[in-house]
């Protein structure tokens, strides 16, 4: 035998025992950014490696260790997106949507970073991003919030804490960092490696590190809050005020500064203690300079992005994700000419009854093992074509998980008695998983 090839580390099959608790997870962030008056936009998977190099940062995890990135045919350097709000902005200014306008995007999809992967931390994993363009006050700050407050109560997570602060203009920031070297660079010896590293390269990031050696210097550093220019103040004062009236909690940690370059005044996570060490599962803030700095016309901007994984992991620890979507129906057909009818049958009842799950019998063989395979199946009914039924011109209808004698209907009856039992619904998404027939 060959060997078997498997998986690459980190990467992951979704399978189709969880599929469903994707596509229900799915249905209600679309519904959601919906009503907010959010569009999708789709994005390429591979994007230019510089796109990633000018947007998140040089000097960030990120680019630095956990980029794929390789040279495709034509020597061009490509790179599997780590995020998506860097091929966002791109395609926006490429297509010419940002410039004196207002734009709600979302998109999702597979993102890629070579990270060490454990619980929660995957090398191939996917995000739901949402990106809010043109708009510059607190407002859209707050909405956004708002939109993912009101996905957890929508999914009904309530172990999530929203945390926030403001990293200022570019200019108070860099006065900041300076401020924040200085201090640092006095407690040069007590860093660890990592942050004697990032003192020169990216400080900032040293306030979020997860060393409990480092933790006591940290809470003696400089604050940013201290330090923010006139307008983010004010910014971050009224973003807070409209949090209240809106009733949404949240505190303020002036340590939160985010692992990619390009924010700028507001930030902030939404965090649980139930997931262990990856707790965060949605994470954003505004970045006024991005357009710009990848060729756009200046152009305030702010958005998130939440972890499906993470969401998904933690919407398991309530029990509360459906699981496979059985078959309604599966239908047996064991007799001379029963496959022909059977074939012509169950299409006019995927006509007549949208939203209906039926399963055909295929592969041949006896009755009885046919039934045993509808039992398998987890259909709430067997429908079925034999001998007598095809004389009488009529289909079995045997309950599979309720008592009851199986009865021949004819096809007529049986399209009333199997919408009325189903409560098909036009959306497939709010249809009943396991009716009980009366
Ligand atoms: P991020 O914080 O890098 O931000 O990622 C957002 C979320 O993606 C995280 O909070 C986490 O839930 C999930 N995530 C990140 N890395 C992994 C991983 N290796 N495995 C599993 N889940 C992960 C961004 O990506 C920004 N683009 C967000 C944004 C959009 N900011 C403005 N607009």
């Amino acid at each position: 035998m060959s060997r078997q090839i498997r998986s690459i580390r980190g990467m992951h099959d979704i399978l189709p025992e969880q599929s469903g608790a994707w596509q229900w997870l799915e249905a209600r962030v679309r519904d959601t950014l919906a009503a907010y008056g959010y569009q999708e936009i789709r994005l390429p998977i591979l994007e230019q490696t510089e796109l990633f190099a000018r947007s998140i940062g040089e000097v960030t995890d990120i680019v630095e260790k956990e980029m794929y990135t390789f040279e495709d045919r034509n020597g061009d350097s490509l790179t599997l997106r780590p995020e998506g709000t860097a091929g966002c902005v791109r395609a926006g200014v490429e297509h010419g949507l940002l410039h004196n306008q207002q734009q709600r995007l979302w998109y999702a999809g597979p993102m890629f970073r070579h990270e060490r992967p454990q619980k929660g931390r995957y090398r191939q994993f996917h995000q739901v991003g949402v990106e809010a363009f043109g708009l510059e006050g607190p407002d859209i700050d707050a909405e956004l919030i708002l939109v993912t407050a009101r996905l957890w109560r929508r999914l009904g997570l309530d172990n999530l804490r929203l945390e926030i602060n403001s990293l200022g203009s570019p200019e108070a920031r860099a006065s900041y960092r300076q401020l924040l070297v200085d201090y640092l660079s006095g407690h040069a010896e007590a860093l660890d490696e990592e942050a004697r590293q990032r003192l020169h390269t990216n400080p900032l990031r040293i306030l979020d590190s997860k060393n409990p050696a480092l933790r006591e210097i940290i809470a003696g550093a400089p604050s940013l809050l201290d330090h923010l220019d006139q307008a983010s103040r004010e910014h971050f004062q009224q973003l807070q005020a409209l949090l209240r009236a809106a009733g949404v909690e949240f505190t303020v940690n002036p340590r939160l500064v985010r692992g990619l370059d390009y924010y700028c005044r507001t930030v902030f996570e939404w965090i649980t203690e139930d997931l262990g060490a990856q707790g965060t599962v949605c994470a954003g803030g505004r970045y006024d300079g991005l357009v710009a700095q990848l060729g756009g016309r200046p152009t305030p901007a702010a958005g998130f992005a939440m972890g499906v994984e993470r969401l998904l992991s933690l919407l398991e620890t309530r029990g509360g994700l459906p699981g496979l979507h059985p078959p309604h129906v599966y239908l047996v057909m064991a007799a001379e000419g029963a496959l022909e009818t059977g074939v012509q049958l169950a299409e006019a009842l995927r006509d007549a009854l949208p939203g209906l799950r039926l399963q055909m019998h295929c592969g041949g063989g006896g009755f009885k093992a046919q039934l045993r395979r509808a039992d398998r199946s987890g259909a709430d009914w067997a429908l079925i074509l034999g001998e007598s039924e095809l004389a009488a011109g009529g289909v079995g209808l045997k309950p599979l998980r309720q008592a009851g004698e199986q009865e021949t209907l004819q096809r007529d009856a049986l399209v009333a008695r199997l919408a009325r039992c189903l409560e098909i619904s036009p959306s497939p998404h709010d249809a009943k998983e396991s009716p009980v027939c009366p």
